[in-house]
């Protein structure tokens, strides 16, 4: 990196940051993975099976990792999530509410009037507040980018163009006026981006390679509007920052992994440099500024499952591909122009695929890491935070039903301006999984929602390790064979299943850990247990981790379910004991993020009661903690993915994916017109909101 680099510090502990589905969300998105059979058929326990069991010890853990937080170790001014809930209002200096959650002299600052769900086919933000797309499908981000021309669309542009799908959107600051977004490319919707498209055998070998082009991930630089909190691409003159990263981008493993033989191919035996990222879903930054992006669901792009040596299958099955299936229907038969993508000729490229990627924004020719310390699985995202000692933490959730939240630890210490040693953190650690356990009687789980009878859906938990460095932890298994085949090195620990974990982040201000649980309708009643209490949960739930001593490097920790989603009128829903007369609606929650006060802000995915998707926010501590509101809604087909609330808090971005992506839409019939309005066809976009007077958000 060169001393001219605009690169700042990022403020230690932000990083910012990722149901029901119409089909077409199914098949592109994840390859109709609802529709499959569960991978995972470990015989774990649901921790219902254990509470008799934990019921000796969790009165000393949790007893002990409270009385630990209260001690107040590590952050800031570091208060318990889960303690009194007033003890913060006068420190946060508004500590004149009237505690009504009226709009009056609040102490969260959230003071906007919750928009009414809807189904325009829209952004709709609310009373006050104004919306613009930043950037969009086919927009030009590199030099000698053609005009997006939807009826005209070449591989050649796309890989110069904004992709397509956007999900996990980060800002960097470069001074007041500028700075460098980053935006996850996750996937493509082909029979929206193509006329007269039906399948991935009949495409056109130009339309496989735009939908490679199309995915990935994107570097624009964007400015300020006129000193407002409205910013926009910047189009005039070199924008040296510029970038676009694809499926075809060269890359690197580094970490315990790299080199094994479970990553080498043909192509590669030395089994080091990858090809490409798929999937990207949510993500994170690092405190030395870069990006974390998460591949998710990269099990449907591959072919061939059925050819690969016997002994490989398990491994297949586990990780959500067929065996038994040589063309997977809604395959996009990438295999078709690059023959990677075919099991039987290179069963071991899957394996290249499922990590955690670093990628350094402020330099265009860098090469992006696969992190292997952190793991393969279907990462929603990794989002960092330091221990009390300054390790490095990440922590990860694996979407999909019945898997696991995760944790990295660094063994050294990130160490200030030093980026020559904060680069090698993500490549030697502590993997971990985390086992919940509840500390209400079993019997009191009941499946309805119904609170137990200590008035809380929680307990106490630990983090178990996986492997450190080159050293496994779990018997039977390498290190390597851990990092390649985690989900199965976690099934061998006890880990807990949960209700689809997808973005896993830790509260700039407090200290907790927020994990969105998106939905389960597979749970069944026998199954439910208190961290996941809901049979066949269809609008999921929002699970907070309080470290022992709040040190995110601790090995145990406590936990609660602060909201069970759904129509507040639905007795099994929870909204952190605020009156429920008050607040919004919410369903699915998917992406979690913070603003600079400490509040949580979730954007959802999929939301079962009848309205768009939007983003919410909601305070976590004072007496409002669970006085939930919306902010935004989403057009029609779409689902709220990024949420970013810049550092200033004037700006809230959102990255709206898939709009139009309803059941039977095409390019002919297109069920949604946003953003460009008239005819025009959708446009997956970034959005960013603002307040229409210039000031904070919620102010
Ligand atoms: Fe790509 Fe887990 O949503
Ligand atoms: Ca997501
Ligand atoms: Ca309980």
């Amino acid at each position: 990196m060169a001393n001219t680099s605009p690169r700042r510090p990022l403020p230690l502990l932000t990083s910012p940051h990722k149901g029901g589905r119409s089909a077409l969300t199914c098949r592109f998105r994840c390859g109709d993975q609802c529709a499959h059979d569960v991978t995972n058929t470990s015989d774990n326990t649901y921790f219902g099976d254990v509470v008799a069991e934990a019921m000796t010890r969790r009165g000393m853990l949790r007893a002990g990792a409270l009385g630990a937080i209260v001690a107040g170790v590590g952050i800031g001014t570091a208060l318990p999530a889960l303690a009194d809930p007033d003890v913060d209002a006068n420190r946060s200096g508004h500590g004149h509410g009237n505690g009504h959650g009226n709009g009056h002299g609040q102490k969260s600052g959230l003071r906007f009037t919750a928009i009414a769900p809807n189904t325009d086919d829209k952004v709709t933000v609310p009373a006050g507040y104004l919306s613009a797309a930043v950037v969009r499908w086919g927009d030009p981000v590199l030099p000698g980018a053609p005009a997006f021309d939807f009826e005209k669309q070449t591989a050649a542009a796309q890989a110069k163009q904004f992709g397509y799908n956007c999900d996990y959107v980060t800002l960097f600051p470069m001074g007041h006026n500028r700075g460098l977004l980053w935006v996850n490319h996750e996937y493509t919707d082909e029979n929206l981006m193509f006329r007269g498209y039906t399948d991935g055998n009949s495409a056109t070998e130009e339309q496989i390679k735009i939908a490679l082009a199309a995915h990935g991930g994107s570097v624009v630089e964007i400015e300020r509007v006129g000193g407002s909190g409205q910013w926009k691409l910047v189009t005039r003159g070199f924008r040296r920052y510029n970038r676009r990263i694809t499926v075809r981008t060269p890359m690197k493993f580094t970490g315990p992994a790299a080199g094994s033989a479970l990553l080498r191919t043909a192509a590669d035996p030395r089994g080091t440099t990858p090809i490409g990222m798929l999937n990207n879903c949510a993500g994170g930054t690092t405190p030395w500024g870069t990006v974390l992006s998460g591949e998710e669901n990269f099990n449907q792009y591959f072919v061939n499952g059925n050819g690969v040596p016997e002994a490989q299958k398990p491994y297949l099955t586990r990780y959500g591909v067929s065996t038994t299936t040589g063309i997977p229907s809604g395959n996009r038969r990438f295999d078709r122009v690059e023959e990677r993508f075919d099991l039987a000729k290179h069963p071991n490229e899957i394996n290249r695929t499922g990590w955690i990627v670093e990628i350094d924004p402020f330099d265009p020719d860098s090469t992006p890491i696969k992190r292997t310390a952190l793991g393969r699985l279907a990462h929603e995202g990794a989002t960092t935070s330091l221990a009390a000692d300054g390790r490095v933490v990440a922590y990860m959730g694996d979407d999909s039903r019945f898997e696991y939240v995760y944790k990295f630890v660094s063994r050294e210490r990130y160490i200030r301006g030093f980026d020559r040693h904060n680069r090698t953190l993500l490549d030697d650690g502590t993997l971990y999984v985390a086992k919940f356990t509840g500390d209400s009687p079993a019997a009191e789980i009941d499946g309805t929602g119904k609170l137990p009878a200590d008035g809380q859906f929680d307990g106490s938990g630990e983090w178990i390790p996986l492997v450190t460095g080159k050293v496994s932890h779990v018997p039977g298994m390498t290190a390597a064979e851990v990092l390649v085949y985690t989900r199965m090195a976690a099934d061998k620990v006890g880990a807990t299943k949960m209700d689809r974990p997808e973005d896993v982040e830790r509260n700039p201000v407090t200290g907790g850990v927020y994990v969105a649980l998106t939905n389960n309708t597979n749970r069944t009643p026998a199954q439910v247990d208190e961290a996941n209490p809901r049979p066949a949960n269809k609008h999921g739930h929002v699970l907070e981790i309080v470290e022992r001593r709040n040190d995110a490097g601790a090995t145990t920790f406590a936990w609660s379910l602060p909201l069970v989603c759904g129509d507040p009128n639905d007795p099994a829903t929870y909204f952190a004991g605020f009156d429920k007369t008050k607040v919004s609606a919410i369903s699915c929650p998917d992406n979690v993020a913070f603003d600079a006060d400490g509040n949580l802000w979730i954007s959802t995915d999929g939301s079962q009661l009848g309205a768009h998707d939007g983003l919410f926010a909601m305070p976590v501590r004072g007496s409002e903690r669970g006085y939930l509101k919306q902010f935004l809604s989403v057009p029609v087909g779409a689902e709220t993915c990024g949420p970013l609330v810049s550092e200033d808090q004037r700006s809230v971005f959102v990255a709206v994916q898939h709009p139009g992506e309803t059941t039977g839409a095409t390019p002919e019939a297109p069920t949604s017109h946003w953003p460009d309005g008239g005819a025009s066809q959708p446009r997956p976009s970034v959005v960013v909101a603002w307040h229409a007077r210039g000031g904070k958000i919620g102010s």
